[in-house]
């Protein structure tokens, strides 16, 4: 058994030896002219793989963090969730910690969010702020951005809009600014190919506004002590530089691939996922319309026994998934995202192959 085997589970993702590389540079102080030029850089890269003009926040822990975030600089009146997977009702969970008055639309784990749902609760006017998952990734369902931002443009335009992006940012194709959205935020172990710890987060104008008005958000999570070291391209506290030279690197391989192609490879390997998957005669566990471009949750209708081919796979130096939580073997999910290319996927689906007729 190959004790670091390549990963295919949907986080964290497979970091190849250059990338690993770019982390071992050594280190630079936090309050000097190359720390500064450094954010600067990816802070411009990011803002163009995400097609924005907002700020963008560089932060070293993880992205549960950002939910938290989202939320102490947002809220006032209440919260309304959508909870359709393990994270999505996780977040829920974090507004109810904080004291938030909120509303939690549940829907059965596989469905997509609904923007008639989202827009009946809002017609109460009791929720300032709408906090969804973009990409389930206990699921692989990916909600549709396109109508919940026509519904917030065209009937709610005050509501805060908070989207999760963690499975789904530098994996799919998400224009922040067309759409409209206020914080997105997403972790650094998923889609960006790097190590977990560290997140993103891009932050628009009626946030910041909005966060201005707000008492009592503490210390460590306001927005607005980011904004103040922000303006001189640093970080409130000591960030983790390995993480911010891996993304610089990043960066460079995504400008050399290209956007349109990054997400185009993306696309090319979610159908490739699904043909080999319905080839065999699986089905998928996400609804029609929501299935993920970076994630394939496959229902296990034909019963593989998914532990065996899980230990052959390990014993052949791969890590698979076997299902999250309440899924294990009922539904697994292969991760094709960040820097798996088409041929690693071919190479793991033919291994995978192998172990299930072992
Ligand atoms: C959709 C989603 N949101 C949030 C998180 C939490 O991210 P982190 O572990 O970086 O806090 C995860 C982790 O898998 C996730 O998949």
């Amino acid at each position: 058994m190959n004790s670091f085997p390549k990963l295919f589970i949907p986080g964290p993702t497979h970091v190849p030896q250059s990338v690993m590389e770019a982390l071992a540079t050594p280190q630079i102080g936090h309050r000097t002219e190359e720390i500064s030029n450094l954010i600067e850089y990816i802070t411009k890269g990011i803002q163009k793989v995400l097609y924005t003009k907002n700020n963008i926040y560089l932060i070293s822990h993880a992205a549960t963090g950002l939910w938290e975030m989202g939320l102490r600089n947002s809220v006032d009146k209440g919260v309304l969730h959508c909870d359709n997977g393990a994270f999505s009702s996780k977040w829920g969970k974090v507004s109810q910690a904080c004291g938030f008055k909120n509303k939690i639309i549940e829907y059965n784990w596989g469905k997509g969010v609904k923007v008639d749902d989202i827009d009946k609760e809002l017609s109460t006017g009791e929720y300032n702020v709408l906090a969804m998952v973009h990409n389930e990734t206990s699921t692989g369902t990916m909600s549709n951005l396109e109508d919940i931002s026509n519904l917030l443009s065209s009937k709610y335009p005050d509501v805060i809009w908070l989207v999760d992006a963690v499975s789904s940012m530098a994996g799919v194709k998400v224009e922040v600014d067309k759409l409209g959205i206020d914080f997105m935020l997403s972790s650094t172990q998923k889609a960006w190919g790097l190590p977990a710890g560290f997140s993103i987060c891009s932050v628009s104008d009626k946030i910041s506004k909005k966060s201005e008005s707000i008492k009592n958000k503490g210390y460590f999570l306001d927005l607005k002590v980011y904004e103040k070291y922000y303006n001189k391209f640093q970080t409130p506290s000591t960030p983790s530089i390995p993480h911010l030279f891996g993304l610089k690197h990043i960066l460079d391989l995504i400008e050399d691939e290209g956007l349109d192609q990054r997400w185009k490879r993306h696309i090319e390997m979610k159908d490739y996922t699904m043909s080999w998957a319905k080839e065999k005669g699986q089905t998928f566990f996400a609804e029609e319309g929501c299935r993920s471009n970076t994630i394939t949750c496959i229902k296990n209708i034909q019963n593989w026994n998914i532990d065996k081919i899980y230990n052959k796979l390990l014993e052949k130096g791969f890590r698979m998934d076997r299902g999250y939580g309440k899924l294990r073997g009922k539904a697994f999910r292969i991760a094709h995202m960040g820097n798996i290319f088409m041929e690693d996927l071919q190479e793991y689906l033919h291994e995978f192959e192998k172990a299930m007729n072992a």
